[in-house]
């Protein structure tokens, strides 16, 4: 249960490529409404195996009526950035108004802004509304290799000394706590990138002393510890035993099955789509950014929405009542 997305048809009108493995679709969009802040993200209906799909990703500035994505082909793909890259000029889906869950403050007075590989995306647009009011803001850009830095030379152009870029193949990383600890007491920090950056920055972070509040992520794609196998899903409470494909999430699964769940970000921030475990013949493969390590090595709850079980069938129990719409909220710590 989510609220309701307002759907726009869109029709691809540029595709760019902005790095080596990175590919930059610009659409144009009906009835969009006029701006929308750095940050957001839109939700696009994609095609995996022949099946209806839903995707979200975040928006790159663009001109009005316009949506633009940035897309990593990337190996573990569940099918979404495989569809993105058969895209060509002039091919039509839908997409949603633009929301914000990862949004500027404001109130900082100075950013840091921290961009893992094609994390870059919302780090992009929150450099480039920073630099243009004429805040305090330095970027730390990593990737693997200097041709898989998208928007580099754009955003070199744009701020100057104040960006440094890390390339991986090249022996470089950032020292996080020491860029931490050079931040003055109002001083904020925005990250996106893969899950072990973000785990690492929210330690970092916790360990510095400073409050969580101004620390602010986002993260993408995989653990990195397990490839996509399908399993089952057996849900006793309602009687049912789902199958969950490899290139599908458990949350789309049991929602297709007709369980009713409840969830939000679908990217293992909020923790709405927690699910309780009762039983797993198989590892856990735990992706989101919600849940502590101690709460994940109970192996008591997990994320459907990016969390999976390596093979084999899990037992579980939803948050979903149908006396009661409501749920424990928690923000992430
Ligand atoms: S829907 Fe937000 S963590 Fe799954």
């Amino acid at each position: 249960m989510r609220s309701k997305l307002e759907w726009r048809a869109a029709r691809v009108l540029v595709i760019e490529t902005p790095a080596e493995d990175v590919r930059a679709v610009t659409f144009a969009v009906e009835d969009l409404r006029s701006s929308f802040d750095p940050g957001s993200h839109t939700n696009i209906k994609v095609m995996i195996n022949g099946e209806p799909a839903i995707r979200t990703y975040t928006v790159l500035p663009s001109e009005p009526g316009t949506l633009k994505i940035a897309v990593k082909l990337h190996p573990n793909s569940r099918g979404g950035s495989a569809f993105v890259w058969t895209l060509k000029p002039g091919d039509e889906t839908e997409m949603t108004e633009p929301e914000n869950r990862f949004e500027l403050s404001w109130r900082a007075s100075h950013y840091l802004l921290v961009a893992g590989g094609i994390g870059i995306t919302p780090i992009y647009g929150m450099a480039k509304a920073l630099a243009t009011r004429g805040q305090s803001v330095r970027l730390i850009y990593g990737a693997r290799s200097i041709e898989q830095m998208a928007f580099a030379s754009e955003l070199r152009d744009l701020l100057g000394d104040r960006i440094e870029t890390f390339s991986q193949e090249d022996g470089q990383a950032f020292d996080l706590a020491g860029e931490f600890a050079a931040l003055p007491p109002d001083g904020e920090a925005y990250l996106c990138g893969p899950h072990g950056l973000l785990e690492t920055a929210r330690n970092l972070w916790r360990e510095s002393g400073r409050p969580m509040s101004r620390l602010r992520f986002e993260v993408f794609g995989d653990s990195g510890r397990f490839a996509e196998e399908s399993f089952q899903v057996h849900v006793p409470r309602r009687e049912k035993i789902v199958a969950v494909r490899a290139d599908q999430t458990m949350l789309d699964a049991l929602v297709e099955a007709g369980i009713d769940m409840i969830y939000d970000c679908r990217r293992g921030e909020c923790g709405l789509c927690a699910v309780n475990i009762i039983e797993a013949s198989a590892p856990l493969d735990h992706r989101d950014v919600f849940f502590s390590t101690e709460e994940r090595r109970e192996k008591a709850k997990m994320c459907a929405c990016v969390s999976r079980a390596v093979g084999g069938t899990i037992t579980i129990d939803t948050g979903y009542r149908e006396d009661s719409h409501s749920a424990t909220l928690r923000a992430p710590t």
